[in-house]
């Protein structure tokens, strides 16, 4: 730093002498520089020239704002007249900016935070400025921004995939429950009225025999009577075949034994007409909605699995609340093992299912080892 470079602003940043002030400047680790009243560069310590990259007498006598305040961060012109860092030689008013872009002599940018405050210069008032690299602070500030919005986007994406499990299941107690209330009624009272009918039908051609209508010989109204009957009686068995089928059909979406009573009385009716021995250890308690219906769906998914792939002879279906705050459900069958959770979509979707409710799913499946199905579903602190 020379003296007569320094004088300008020596002069008037305050009365100490100027070889104090000099060495001060030298030494602070903020980067300080002084512009005159025409915005040239008057006066720069080495800890500013240092940053930008400029030696002594490349920068000084330079408009201040052309050389290193030219452009914003995001690469647009700065106009000089929009420019902060001069505006105290006008207004006589400390400015502060927490983050700017000042570029260098070989054109590169780094974040700068600055205050610029009137000065005294002998051609008028210019201003000082002292600022500091805030590249660093910038960026990890970014880094957390992003990291804060990627966080939210995740827990969205979590809790709308719970939502989803949750409305679905939801809808599919719905439509059983209309299944039972509107279709399946309905075919109940129809089937009752041909029984009646079927019953009437009887009644009547047997009430002709009786009275010798018969040996009157009318032959025709008999036949007739007895086709009638019969056609009432298919009508009935095919009525109760629907009912069936409905009641299958709503079982399948959603059993209505396991919204009335849980898991383990569902997983017995269901295990019931298995063509195969499947012991059973599930308590006989309730959980959340969610978790019951998929506990469930993993235990039918990996029973029907079995019945299709596996040729065991022998499955077990074990529940554990282990009052951890999880459920464990685990399905094992003694056959030919080889399951692969890419192949089909049943086990997928069961992955999908459980991994909703922040659980997960584990296959064990060797082959010739058998096959070994484990849920594991954290269950509501409630
Ligand atoms: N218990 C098991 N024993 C042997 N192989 C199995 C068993 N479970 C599943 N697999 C194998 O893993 C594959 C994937 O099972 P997944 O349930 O995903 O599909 P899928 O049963 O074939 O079809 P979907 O379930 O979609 O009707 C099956 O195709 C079968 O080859
Ligand atoms: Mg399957």
């Amino acid at each position: 730093m020379t003296g007569a470079r320094f004088e300008g602003a020596g002069e008037r940043l305050g009365s100490a002498p100027r070889d104090v002030l000099e060495a001060l400047l030298a030494s602070v680790a903020d980067a300080v520089y002084v512009v005159d009243a025409a915005g040239r560069v008057e006066f720069a310590n080495p800890a500013a020239l240092d940053l930008l990259g400029y030696t002594e007498e490349e920068l000084l006598g330079r408009d201040s704002h052309a050389t290193i305040h030219h452009h914003r961060w995001d690469g647009t012109p700065f106009p000089e007249h929009e420019c902060p860092l001069l505006a105290p030689r006008a207004t006589g008013e400390t400015v502060r900016v927490d983050d700017d872009a000042f570029w260098r002599r070989d054109g590169s940018r780094f974040r700068v935070a600055y205050s610029s405050a009137p000065l005294a210069t002998r051609g008028g008032r210019g201003a000082v400025v002292v600022f500091r690299d805030v590249t660093r602070r910038a960026e990890a500030e970014e880094a957390q921004r992003r990291e804060a919005v990627e966080r939210a986007r995740a827990e969205e994406i979590h809790a709308s995939r719970a939502r989803i499990v949750a409305a679905a299941d939801a809808e599919r107690r719905r439509l059983v429950r209309d299944l039972h209330d509107g279709a399946q009624q309905r075919l109940v009272r129809i089937l009752l009225s041909l029984r009646l009918a079927a019953n009437e039908a009887t009644r009547a051609a047997g009430g002709r025999a009786e009275h010798g209508d018969a040996a009157g010989g009318d032959a025709a109204t008999d036949a007739g009577g007895e086709q009638l009957r019969e056609l009432l009686d298919e009508a009935a068995s095919d009525t109760q075949a629907a009912i069936a089928e409905l009641r299958d059909l709503g079982s399948g979406l959603h059993p209505q034994i396991l919204t009335n009573r849980g898991v383990a009385a569902a997983v017995e009716s269901m295990t019931a007409p298995l063509p195969l021995l499947v012991t059973r250890e599930i308590p006989e308690r309730r959980w959340p909605a969610t978790v019951e219906a998929a506990a469930y769906f993993t235990i039918a998914e990996a029973l029907t699995n079995v019945v299709k792939h596996a040729g065991a002879s022998a499955a077990s279906v074990r529940v554990v609340d282990d009052d951890g705050g999880r459920l464990t459900v685990e399905v094992a069958d003694d056959g030919r093992g080889g399951a692969d959770v890419t192949r089909g979509s049943g086990l997928a979707g069961l992955r999908d299912r459980v991994a909703a409710l922040d659980g997960t799913l584990e296959v064990e499946s060797a082959d010739g080892a058998g096959t070994r199905l484990r849920a594991t579903i954290p269950l509501p602190a409630s």
